[in-house]
């Protein structure tokens, strides 16, 4: 008799369980199989001041930004012929200090100077023994009136033969090195007399023309 009861209450439980299109059989975990579809921006239940909305812990950066000075950092500026120039109005955000133009330098060295050589002339190895063709030196009329904003545009995004090093320089490490390519033409200036911002003053409007 015992035996029988056992029989039937394990038939029904596997029956229970058996499920047809139309039939989802017997749900043991109901909150599990339809959970509640919340709306992002919904008023959760639990807590009087929660929402649906909850926000990062702090000081998480957001994806593809950088904490530089205050608040994140991030180009927004698109790679293309009108970028080049709405770049000319950015500012270095990064404060020019010994120590930023040493990192600059040490990054130059590294990701620059086989093209561009180390003083910057455009005599890097690969000019010398690759064939590679001589980019533009740093120390012309141009490139002295190229605004730090769009150095850091040409790094992000390269230019006709100079690839991108935005995979491989950071924000942060762009607005160091734009910091060094400024110094060392600011250190040719200063033994001709001149420097940076007298000549950017000068050369700007007619080199806009030509850019
Ligand atoms: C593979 C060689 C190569 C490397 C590496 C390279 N460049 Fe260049 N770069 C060039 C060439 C070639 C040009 C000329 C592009 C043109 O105007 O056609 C150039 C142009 C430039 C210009 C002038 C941009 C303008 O608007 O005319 C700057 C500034 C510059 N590079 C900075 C850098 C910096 C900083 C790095 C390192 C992060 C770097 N380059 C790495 C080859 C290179």
């Amino acid at each position: 008799m015992k035996k029988s009861y056992f029989l039937l209450i394990v038939t029904a439980a596997l029956l229970g369980g058996c499920a047809s299109e139309d039939h989802p059989g017997y749900i043991w975990y109901p909150d599990m199989f339809t959970s509640i579809a919340w709306e992002p921006l919904d008023e959760a239940p639990f807590g009087s001041d929660s929402a649906m909305r909850f926000y990062p812990p702090d000081g998480v950066i957001p994806y593809g930004s950088e904490q530089i000075t205050d608040g994140y950092y991030q180009y927004t500026i698109p790679n293309t012929p009108e970028g080049y120039e709405q770049a000319r109005a950015i500012k270095n955000p990064l404060p020019k200090t010994e120590e930023v133009i040493a990192k600059g330098k040490q990054l130059y060295e590294i990701y620059c100077a086989p093209c561009h050589g180390t003083t910057g002339e455009g005599n890097g190895t690969v000019v010398e023994i690759g064939g590679f063709p001589p980019p533009p030196t740093y120390y012309q009329d141009r490139i002295y009136a190229l605004s730090d904003g769009q150095i850091f545009h040409v790094i992000t995004y390269g230019k006709n033969l100079m690839g991108a090093f935005n995979y491989q320089l950071s924000p942060r490490e762009r607005w160091e090195v734009v910091h060094y390519i400024r110094h060392l033409q600011e250190q040719r200036l200063k033994k001709e007399g001149k420097s940076l911002a007298d000549y950017q003053q000068t050369h700007q409007i007619d080199t806009l023309k030509t850019l």
